[in-house]
């Protein structure tokens, strides 16, 4: 969008899209090539199926093609339907064959030297480019702000409604040599001395241990110049030494990140949404929740009771039955000491975890959870864990009487809780389901990418340092 709006020169009079033979895109046009029905219904908004005509007047929108902003609903839908999103508007080429809702498939690294039709940016730029691991304990302070600066801003860009976490907690985090997964190592790049780059790599050490997750930011004014791969190059050595079999990483659906990525050769292997609760605006009418007949409902924070731990390590498992798309992660086998290490841990890193079992009184053993993270110095927001009831208690309501019971719990007590934040795979139906009458509501689509070490090592071998 921004886009665009720099190759019109922001002129209110210039369309800032056109249909497919340069002229105005029609409702039908944009509702058949962003396949809207499917991805309205592949969101879980089935409920609000109709055509692209309503749903823009809906928006406040005129037309597609005047300038102005896409609001949530619509982007939501259009940013899942890249086919023509991702590769209709931006690059203001047309391919009504691209399917909504599935991966462009990866380019092959040949792809690295093409141009998108649209281009914009400025790339005759001298750098002096440097890339080295970052020690964050040792940082000086002009550091540590120009890499949460960095962060806070692509973040922004790429997922405005997300919260900003404040500079302290931020940096705390940044200083923990181990996150709550595993090791966590850091990188940076620089242009004459200026942070333009960071990346960081956590190793976990649980069954997911052949996976590095990886996450990589470039400053938006030093991007397609090769910082991203770079940084990525200097990475591949300790991920390869530790034994990594794979590289994980997110970013959101048609963004600069799934661009590189996609370019890397790296496979798109689940998609995610970001769903938030805001709750000033939301009726706490709709937290009412009967329990359900039967299930009596408990509470506690960061410490199970000895008496449920054990059947709460088994509704645990039942999250494993939530879709990963084909990710390689795998899922934790909870028993009642893992249940213990858990919590010891995240006493260690400082969060609260708040729990909503729903108790079978037959048993007395959890039938289903829902389990809330708060983040030291963070009090305006929140993020909402695992929920999971198992196989045999569902379609009962106790999911959402869990989460509801969670909702009237936390505002009981928190005032100054602005929003709570959570990601659910994108054909989770039941956990959207869920949610949405409680009142969340959809951010943005991510992308979970993964490659294989080696192939992502012999692809980057061949590239030739730009600067
Ligand atoms: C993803 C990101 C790190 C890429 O950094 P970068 O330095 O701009 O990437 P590079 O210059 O190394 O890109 C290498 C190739 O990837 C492809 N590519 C990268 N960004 C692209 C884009 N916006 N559009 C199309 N292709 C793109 C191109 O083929 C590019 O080579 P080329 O410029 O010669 O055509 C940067 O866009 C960013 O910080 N995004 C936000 C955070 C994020 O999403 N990170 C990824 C998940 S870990």
């Amino acid at each position: 969008m921004d886009r665009r709006m720099t190759v019109i020169d922001n002129d209110p009079m210039t369309r800032l899209f056109v249909g497919p033979r340069g002229g105005r895109i029609s409702t039908a046009a944009l509702r058949d090539a962003s396949h809207w029905d499917e991805a309205v219904v592949d969101l879980g908004y089935e409920h609000r199926v109709r055509t692209v005509a309503e749903a823009l007047r809906a928006a406040r929108i005129p037309a597609f093609d005047t300038p102005g902003a896409v609001q949530p609903f619509t982007q939501q839908v259009l940013s899942h339907g890249r086919g023509l999103f991702g590769f209709g508007l931006i690059t203001i080429t047309w391919e009504p064959t691209a399917c909504a809702g599935r991966p462009p498939a990866a380019q092959p690294l040949t792809a690295l030297g093409r141009r998108p039709a649209l281009e914009v940016k400025e790339r005759n730029v001298v750098m002096s480019l440097e890339t080295a691991p970052f020690a964050a304990e040792h940082a000086s302070s002009d550091e540590l702000r120009a890499w949460y600066e960095l962060a806070v801003t692509s973040t922004a860009a790429d997922y405005p409604s997300s919260p900003v976490p404040p500079y302290d907690s931020y940096v705390q985090q940044l200083r923990q040599s181990t996150s709550y997964l595993g090791l966590q190592r850091l990188w940076v790049a620089r242009d004459s001395g200026r942070l333009i780059g960071t990346a960081s790599a956590v190793f976990p050490t649980d069954e997911n241990s052949e996976r590095a997750i990886i996450s990589v930011r470039v400053s938006a004014q030093y991007r397609r110049r090769g910082v991203g791969t770079r940084l990525l190059q200097t990475m591949l050595p300790e991920i390869h030494e530790r034994g990594c079999r794979r590289i994980a990483g997110q970013t959101k659906a048609s963004a600069d990140g799934e661009k590189w990525t996609n370019a890397l050769g790296f496979r798109a292997v689940a998609q995610r949404a970001s769903h938030h609760l805001d709750i000033k605006s939301v009726d706490p009418a709709r937290w009412q929740v009967p329990p359900t007949p039967g299930f009596r409902i408990q509470k506690w924070v960061d410490t199970a009771p000895d008496d449920l731990v054990q059947s709460f390590a088994r509704a645990r498992n039942a999250i494993a039955d939530s879709p990963t798309g084909e990710t390689s992660y795998r899922h934790p086998d909870w028993t009642a000491e893992r249940v213990r290490q858990y919590e010891t841990r995240m006493r260690e890193i400082g969060e609260t975890h708040r729990y909503v079992v729903a108790v079978d009184e037959r048993s007395g053993a959890v039938a289903g959870f829902t389990e809330i993270a708060i983040i030291p110095r963070q009090s305006s927001f929140c993020h909402q864990e695992d929920t999971a009831v198992l196989p045999e208690f569902r379609g009962l309501g106790l999911g959402r009487a869990v989460k509801a019971a969670m909702m009237r719990w936390l505002t009981a007590d928190l005032p100054h809780l602005e929003q709570v934040h959570t990601m659910t795979a994108s054909d989770n139906l039941h956990m959207i389901r869920v949610n949405a009458p409680l009142g969340y509501v959809t951010d943005h689509v991510v992308s979970s990418v993964e490659s294989e070490v080696g192939a992502l090592e012999a692809r980057l071998a061949g590239l030739r340092p730009r600067s």
